[in-house]
């Protein structure tokens, strides 16, 4: 029956990780996934991700029972306070659908399906050049087309903005716009405020519809508040929008796929609606979301102790990536490494994208037993002060030769 469907490639992040893992060599090192590691190279189980357990584990009303459809409202609820700001007007308004998902994979994807079901299917989704390598496929999957625009400039290592609002511009009016609400990935490359403001303009002149990603909030600048400021513009300004969450990274829950889809409509009728139509979607697929992530964060997002220590977890993973990256910065200019690397500093986020072509991210993977992704991606999480100088000199030699 099946001889003739094709082997579909391995995912390109996943499979660097398990080629790292069988990989027998003492000084190889793992750069691809946007994992964050310790400086011991490590996972890291947040100091108070284990407080929280903790106090789950001895809860004497400890249960497995099914969570409703749409998830734990307590955390849902605390979830669009994340994002959206405890007075924002949309959840003043009773303007806001939300809905436990699984993990920001599981956002993106309710969200694009929401959308071909109730917004339009006639439209693309547009999706940043280049975008998380997921992206694409997601959309896919639900039968919506894929169209880029400009984002990164590689003569700049920055943002091409005067690329992106073209590409705005140009896209057919009402298409679902794709951005990432802070710490792009794969490029570490965000708009600034100033720039945002354009793109608000244009999105609204065009009437398409803001579809935010944000898998990184308090990882890009390490406030809460000022990474979300995006999302929180677009909605003072009126938009009807979409937000994807993900506690993956921020909470180093990985695993336990936890994030939130979170819809600002015009009204509270609306809401209702909205809110309704998506947990029969998500009845249809998952019918009711993972616990265990949920109630960890539940607990630290209501309680102000547990929260100022998650804040406090959060700087200790952004400030030991921001060192690595001062430290690969200057590194990279002690060897005189041809090229300009102030981009390595000027990027934020878990990613840098380094400008390395793919001919010589595979030296890094066969000789030096580097693993990232073709795009020339790192993952500034798996540097540490043990291998930044092995790192540093094998990026130096690929590009000299
Ligand atoms: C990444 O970009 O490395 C992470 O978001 C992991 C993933 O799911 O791709």
């Amino acid at each position: 029956l099946f001889q003739n469907t094709p082997l579909a490639g391995p995912d390109k992040i996943f499979h660097l990780t398990a080629v790292y893992a069988s990989d027998e060599f003492p000084q190889k090192i793992n750069l691809g996934v946007g994992a964050y590691r310790d400086n011991d190279g490590k996972p890291w189980v947040l100091p108070v991700v284990k407080k929280a357990e903790d106090i789950l584990i001895n809860d004497p009303n400890r249960n497995h029972e099914y969570l409703p459809i749409t998830g734990l409202p307590t955390f849902r609820a605390a979830s669009a306070k994340l994002i959206l700001g405890a007075d924002s007007p949309a959840i003043k308004e009773n303007r806001v659908s939300t809905c436990q998902t699984i993990s920001g994979t599981g956002a993106n994807h309710l969200g694009v399906l929401f959308l071909s079901r109730f917004y339009r299917n006639d439209v693309p989704v547009l999706i940043s050049k280049p975008t998380w390598i997921n992206h694409r496929d997601i959309v896919n999957n639900v039968g919506l087309e894929v169209r880029e625009y400009a984002y990164y400039d590689p003569k700049t290592n920055g943002l091409d903005i005067d690329g992106f609002l073209k590409s705005l511009n140009d896209a057919p009016n009402g298409s679902i716009a794709l951005l990432h609400a802070c710490a792009h990935n794969p490029t570490g490359v965000d708009p600034s405020q100033e720039q945002w403001r354009k793109i608000a303009d244009v999105i609204a002149a065009k009437g398409h519809y803001p579809f935010f990603d944000c898998a990184y909030q308090g990882f890009a600048s390490g406030d809460l508040d000022r990474d979300a400021w995006a999302v929180r513009y677009f909605v003072e300004r009126g938009f009807e929008l979409l937000v994807c969450q993900s506690y993956s990274k921020n909470f180093g829950l990985y695993g336990q796929r936890t994030g939130c889809l979170t819809v600002v409509s015009k009204n509270a009728d609306a809401a209702v609606k909205i809110e309704s139509q998506i947990a029969k979607l998500q009845r249809a697929e998952v019918s009711n979301p993972p616990a265990y992530g949920a109630r960890i964060v539940n607990l630290v997002l209501h309680d102000p102790k547990l929260y100022a220590e998650w804040n406090d977890n959060l700087r200790t993973m952004s400030s030991r990536i921001m060192d690595m990256r001062k430290q690969l910065y200057d590194k990279l200019i002690e060897l005189g490494t041809p090229g300009t690397w102030n981009h390595i500093i000027d990027q934020i986020g878990m990613f840098s994208f380094t400008g390395l072509k793919p001919s010589q991210v595979q030296v890094l993977i066969q000789k030096y037993h580097i693993y990232l992704t073709d795009n020339g991606r790192i993952s500034m999480a798996g540097l540490s002060t043990k291998n930044i100088d092995y790192f540093a000199k094998a990026v130096n030699d690929v590009v000299r030769n």
